[in-house]
């Protein structure tokens, strides 16, 4: 009996239902590392439905829905009849009736709800505007898990708390975890107020938060979302992490990014013990059979 049918918000979870993914994630590594065979998914198919750019949301669950044996069909916002004046609501009615999963990215806030609305098979949200990217979260905690910790971790968000969907469902989750959070930011790129409010975190300079933390993670200013391209001007490469910065860290600090990168982190630091982002990026694929392997179960009980 699976636990959910859709996955639109980190809110939609429990800690409970959080630890069975993670546990559930950890047991599909060896098929997404290839050192074992798994067709669980054998004719199930997976429309991707990316109306925002991906490369590593999209490809991770095509990744994995292919080593579980199952299929794929992508769609990406130009080939879609939304361009002759389809709306949101009917694509995801007729799609819903071609495949048994639907993952979706869009750059409107709550997008993927109102597909869930209207979709008679699990809707999993890949991203929508600067809402929420409830995967890419799941990725990072079993990052933590697996690279650092999770329960008690003292972890720095830094860079663009404000449009970044990844920090939003991060940062709640986290709560789950009692991590003390600590903040780097420009003042214009703070975390939304309904969420610094919710949150217990500690505004920092990056040079203290380097020195005290077990995790860094660190987030590309999101250009695409700025109103005005003057405000963007004004906190383009805020923070840039170096090696030299990375001088007083902790032995054991991990650097997360759930990237795309652009100057937040020195190539320099890619090599170092630090650096954990690309590894972050594949931990997507066992994490991402998780989720669809459980959605596709509620599809079948
Ligand atoms: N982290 C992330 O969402 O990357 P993509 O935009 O490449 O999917």
């Amino acid at each position: 009996m699976s636990r959910f049918k859709h996955l639109i918000s980190i809110d939609d979870l429990t800690k409970e239902d959080i630890d069975y993914l993670l546990s559930k994630a950890d047991s599909f590594l060896p098929i997404a590392e290839e050192k074992r065979k798994l067709k669980i998914l054998e004719g199930k198919i997976l429309a991707n439905l990316f109306f925002e750019p991906s490369t590593r949301t999209r490809m991770s669950f095509e990744t994995a829905m292919r080593r579980l044996g199952g299929d794929v069909i992508n769609m990406t916002s130009q080939e879609a009849s939304i361009v002759k004046g389809e709306t949101l609501a009917d694509t995801i009615r007729v799609v819903s009736k071609y495949v048994d999963v639907i993952v979706i990215r869009h750059s409107l806030e709550g997008a993927a709800r109102f597909a869930a609305e209207n979709s008679d098979v699990p809707i999993i949200n890949a991203g929508d505007g600067a809402g929420q990217h409830p995967t890419q979260t799941l990725l990072d905690l079993y990052t933590l898990k697996r690279e650092s910790k999770l329960d008690g971790v003292k972890i720095a968000l830094v860079g663009d708390l404000k449009y970044s969907r990844t920090v939003h469902s991060l940062v709640k989750a986290l709560m789950l975890y009692k991590a003390k959070i600590y903040l780097v930011c420009p003042d214009s790129l703070m975390l939304p107020e309904e969420l610094l409010e919710e949150v217990r975190a500690e505004r920092v300079e990056i040079e203290d938060a380097i020195s005290e933390v077990d995790a860094l993670y660190v987030t590309r200013i999101q250009k695409e979302r700025f109103p005005d391209e003057e405000e963007y001007k004004k906190v383009a490469g805020s923070y840039t992490i170096t090696s030299s910065l990375l001088e007083n860290a902790k032995e054991d600090l991990i650097i997360m990014h759930p990237l795309p990168r652009v100057d937040e982190i020195a190539v320099e630091v890619d090599n170092s013990k630090h650096a954990i982002y690309f590894k972050q990026a594949f931990y997507g694929v066992p994490v991402r059979m998780a989720i669809l392997s459980e959605v596709i179960e509620w599809k079948r009980d």
